[in-house]
Parts: C-alpha cells; structure tokens; sequence
C-alpha cells in the first residue's frame, strides 16, 4: 500500500484514472480529460495541486455556507475528535445530537419539533417518504400510500427519492425498479409552455394539484416539493405564491407536504428555511448539505408533533419508526453543525445577503443580454443561466457539443469552480461570498460565454 503523502500528481492522476468511479459522470470523457486535483479550501477558493486558486462558485456542490477551513468549525470537530468520533443513537445517546435537535427544531418553521438524523439529502428524503407512509398506515388510513411530485423535481438518487424524482435523464432508466408516483407539471415549465408571466402563475399552476388532490386524495399520502426553486431541474423558481397554495390545497384534502429544503435550506434563497417566504409550515422537513457548514455528512428529517404522535404507543403495538442507519446523528457531524449554526449569529449571514442577491440580480441582468444567454433565473443566492444556440428561437446547442460543460471548464481559466446542467450554468457560491466575488463570477461566466458559443 502506498503511502498517500508520497504520491506526485501524475501517480494520482493515473490512479483516479484506474480506479475512481465518478458520480454523474461519463467515464470515457473524464478518462480524456485532465482534472484538478483540489488538496485545500480556504474561506470562499478551493486550491489545486498546483496551488492555484478557483472560487467556489457551486460551493461544493451546494454545501459550503461560511467558507472552507472556518477555524470555529474546525474546532468544533477536532475537539469533539479528542472526545470520541462515533456513537450510536441506537439505544444511547450523546450531547451534541441533543443540542442540535433542539436548536434545529427552534429555527425550523413552524412546529418541526421531532429531529431525525441521516447521512445524505438522499436519506433524508428515503426516511420523510417512510414516515409519511407509515403515518397513514399507523393511523388506520391504510389506503393513503401514494406520492405527488413535480415534473423536474430531484430529491436524491436512493430508490425512493428516485420514484419522486421528475428528471427523466436520471429517472426514466430505473423506472421498473420505482414505486409509481402521481406528477404535476413543473410550475415554471407550465408557466413558460402556456406564456403566463411567472409572477402570475401560482393560481393557474397550483389548479393542477388541486385537480389532482381533489381526484386522488384518498390515496395519497404527501405531496414532496423543493420549496420556492427547483435546484437539479435546472434553477426552476416558482410563480410567488405557489408554495403557500400547494400548503393550502394539502391541508383541505388530508394530504401531508414533504419540505425537501435539502438544497434551499440554510440561507441560500435569502431566508434561513424557504418556506419561510411564504410562510408555510410543512408536515416533513428534509435538510442535508449545508446543515453542517458543508463540512461534514449530515442530514435530518424534521416532523410536527402530529407526525409523531401517529408513532407513539406500546411495544407490541409494533407502530415505532423501524428505521436508523449506523451513522445516524454522528458527534463529529453534529459539532460542525452546532459550530456552523454559531457562525450564521457571529456572521450576521442572513443579514448580509440582501445586498449579495441584489449584486448577482444586477450582473445577471448584464448577462441576459448577451448572445446565446436565453434565459436567466435567480432565487436568492442561487442562480441559472441558460444557453441556447438560436436565443429568439430558444433552440438548444446539439447535445454532443457539450456546451455548457465546455463553459464550465473554461471558466476554470479565471480562477472560478462551476457545474452545469445540461446547458444551464448554475451559481451557487457560499453565503461568505463577497460582491467583488461576484462581480467577478459574472466577468468570468462571460467571457467564458463569448469565447465557447461563437
Ligand atoms: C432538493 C434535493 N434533495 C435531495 C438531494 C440529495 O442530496 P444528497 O446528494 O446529499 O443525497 C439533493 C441533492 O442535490 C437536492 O438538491
């Protein structure tokens, strides 16, 4: 076995190249390319090998909130470290999973109050769609067992989330392995296909679920939605309004609403949780990615005391919640994400933001008008830019070009990280982003524009 201190750049790369299975990834196309090797973060840069320095415009796939190596958090787990790494919640239990249920369930909206951990967004979602289910099951309404979702939605790649996944290139090729779910139509799609200016639309797009609730009620369990904005879709917000309407429809006809703030969740559309926008309490809360700053892996599904009580009983009454990983609420997770929750106090963040969000409405204004940008969409800190071919027309570049992937690799020549969808570049920086950061993403997503559409 090697000793991985010794091992030079070409020897990593050769080995990730034997060896590593990248997720959503073209492996013939990785095998051509020549990736970064990132072996350090400070503040809002991730560094290479090399020591060069890229801002990190997608924060880690969307999990970074205060920056990388915040010494408060880095703290926080080395010290839980010199205490013990793991215990289980099976059968015991340990401070830090305790404070940080209830300081979660205190800045949750509404009455969350009950705290289930889990590792990824994924298990957050596999363990909301269980409890949701067997809340029905466990209160003598055993025929309420389906899911309504949105078209484009994404709440992860285990196999329930995937059933209540509306991506058909990710979805569509395990659909004999999922559980059938009822969908309704993405509310910014709908808008655009019927020509309903978004900030009209939460009526007309919200008439589909009341349709299909008034319809089906009686057999449905919960209604799952990525509040406000849908994130792997493609950065689709919702007509304003929408979410609150979704809320009421769901309370009339005895249906549960899933949260998944998976994404949303911790800042990143201006508000600590989204659905405080519009003032929504759901049934289930999902939260994962940046519970813990971004650093470690965390998650936790939240219920209301109604949820829970459908739970409660003897033994033999074999209603408990059979469910628990070996990892669930692990100390060192938990301390990071106590020590994270500080920083937004310290840091004032949400404080902060409104000007953050004004700075990146303003430079995406710039970019909307520019060759090849058709489309640009912004909730908060989280932003997509959309390119296409023929912009009048909105006809696409041909998929084989990989343009907004070609994009991304060259905004790395001016020192900035980010990811597309298909051909929407999205902006999902840290919270401790600064103006001139953004100022600078734009600049940079610009020229990178110009020089791979022409
Ligand atoms: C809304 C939403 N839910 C769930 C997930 C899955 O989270 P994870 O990748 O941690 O399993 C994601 C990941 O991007 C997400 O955006």
């Amino acid at each position: 076995m090697k000793d991985i201190n010794l091992l030079n750049k070409s020897e990593l790369l050769e080995n990730d190249k034997n060896h590593l299975w990248h997720p959503f990834t073209q492996m013939k196309e990785w095998a051509q390319t020549e990736p970064l090797i990132i072996v350090e973060g400070e503040g809002n840069y991730l560094i290479d090998i090399d020591g060069n320095r890229y801002l990190d415009g997608v924060s880690s796939l969307w999990a970074n909130i205060h920056g990388h190596k915040r010494k408060e958090i880095n703290q926080a787990i080395s010290g839980q470290l010199q205490k013990i790494s793991h215990t289980t919640l099976l059968g015991l239990t340990h401070p830090n999973a305790v404070i940080l249920a209830q300081n979660i369930s205190q800045i949750a909206p509404g009455n969350l109050k009950w705290v289930f951990y889990s590792e990824s967004g994924s298990t957050a979602v596999e363990i909301a769609l269980k409890m949701a289910f067997q809340y029905w099951q466990n209160s003598g309404k055993v025929k309420k067992t389906g899911f309504v979702c949105l078209g484009e939605g994404y709440h992860g790649d285990t196999i329930g989330a995937v059933s209540v996944g509306g991506i058909d290139l990710f979805h569509n090729i395990y659909s004999p392995l999922l559980f059938k779910s009822y969908k309704v139509p993405s509310p910014y799609l709908y808008c655009k296909k019927h020509n309903i200016p978004l900030d009209n639309g939460a009526e007309f797009c919200a008439d589909e679920v009341k349709k299909l609730l008034e319809k089906h009620h009686e057999k449905i369990a919960a209604f799952i939605i990525e509040p406000l904005i849908q994130g792997a879709g493609g950065m689709l917000p919702f007509p304003p309004g929408y979410l609150n309407k979704v809320r009421q429809y769901c309370s009339q006809y005895d249906v549960l609403l899933i949260a998944d703030e998976v994404a949303v969740g911790f800042g990143h559309t201006g508000t600590m949780f989204a659905c405080e926008k519009e003032n929504v309490e759901p049934d289930i809360l999902c939260l994962g990615k940046g519970l813990t700053g971004g650093y470690l892996p965390l998650s936790a599904t939240l219920a209301s005391d109604k949820i829970f009580d459908a739970f409660w009983g003897d033994y033999d009454q074999l209603n408990s919640f059979f469910h628990g990983h070996t990892f669930t609420g692990n100390p060192l997770a938990c301390a990071a994400a106590l020590a994270s929750l500080d920083i937004f106090g310290k840091d004032q963040t949400l404080k902060n933001l409104p000007a953050k969000i004004n700075a990146l409405k303003e430079g995406l204004d710039a970019l909307s008008k520019l060759d090849f940008v058709g489309d640009v969409r912004q909730c908060g800190l989280m932003a997509g830019v959309e390119i296409f071919e023929d912009k009048s027309r909105q006809t696409p570049f041909p998929l084989k070009r990989r343009t907004g992937h070609k994009i991304c690799l060259d905004v790395r020549n001016h020192g900035l990280i980010l990811r597309n969808l298909g051909d929407v570049i999205v902006f999902m920086p840290p919270l401790s982003i600064t103006c001139d950061e953004i100022t600078h993403m734009i600049e940079s997503l610009e020229k990178s524009i110009r020089k791979i559409c022409k």
